[in-house]
């Protein structure tokens, strides 16, 4: 049996040690912005109801905090050692990151079916996730083409299954192909989950 065409989700802790104590510096400079941006306020309530995100407002967080940047800096290795495993032949260009931005969601808030356009890796690393906080939920990207193709059983392995969540836990960063649609279900615990997404792009 050949595997054909897989599609590739990187997803592993940041740090061995270190990404505690990030953590607790990139939670206080995310609730910080909330605090001061208003403009990322003000879009996230049209865009992002009940939830904050600076994705219109402050998209370049790793040139403007020193913290944003070390985890910047963590993430580029995820992200060489995910292009590795998609064998991209870069020719001699790098994947640098593009835009990093902080999405916090309270209970209900929700983040439907998208993709990140204009890039080539996407992903989101987990700053603070209380007990049953969605995870982040990859949809087979050939769905529209299965036409009278007949379910999967529910038990299917991962890689046969129409959609794969994966958990979001604190200190670990998921990364994907920038065209692969995901989404963030509704947040149904009344404790905050704290995200930071981000792409790259290939220059
Ligand atoms: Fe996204």
């Amino acid at each position: 049996m050949h595997t054909l065409f897989p599609t590739l989700v990187h997803s592993a802790r940041l740090s061995r040690t270190g990404w505690r104590g990030l953590n607790v510096r990139l939670l206080k400079e995310c609730q910080q912005l909330r605090h001061d941006d208003e403009a990322g306020r003000r879009w996230s309530a049209k865009n992002y109801p009940g939830g904050f995100t600076s994705y219109n407002s402050a998209s370049r967080m790793h040139q403007l905090s020193p913290t944003f940047a070390a985890l910047e800096r963590n993430l580029d290795r995820h992200v060489a050692a995910f292009a590795r495993a998609l064998e991209f032949d870069l020719e001699g260009r790098t994947l640098a990151m593009t835009d990093c931005w902080v999405n916090i969601m309270p209970r209900h808030v929700v983040h439907s079916l998208h993709l990140h356009p204009l890039a080539t890796i996407s992903g989101t690393y987990y700053v603070k996730t209380p007990k049953g906080t969605p995870g982040l939920k990859f949809e087979d990207p050939r769905l529209e083409r299965f036409m009278a193709a007949p379910p999967r059983l529910p038990m299917a392995r991962p890689q046969n299954r129409p959609w794969f969540i994966i958990p979001a836990e604190a200190g670990n960063v998921v990364l994907f192909e920038s065209w692969l649609r995901h989404e963030v279900a509704p947040n149904p615990v009344a404790a905050e989950r704290v995200s930071i997404s981000f792409n790259y792009s290939w220059f």
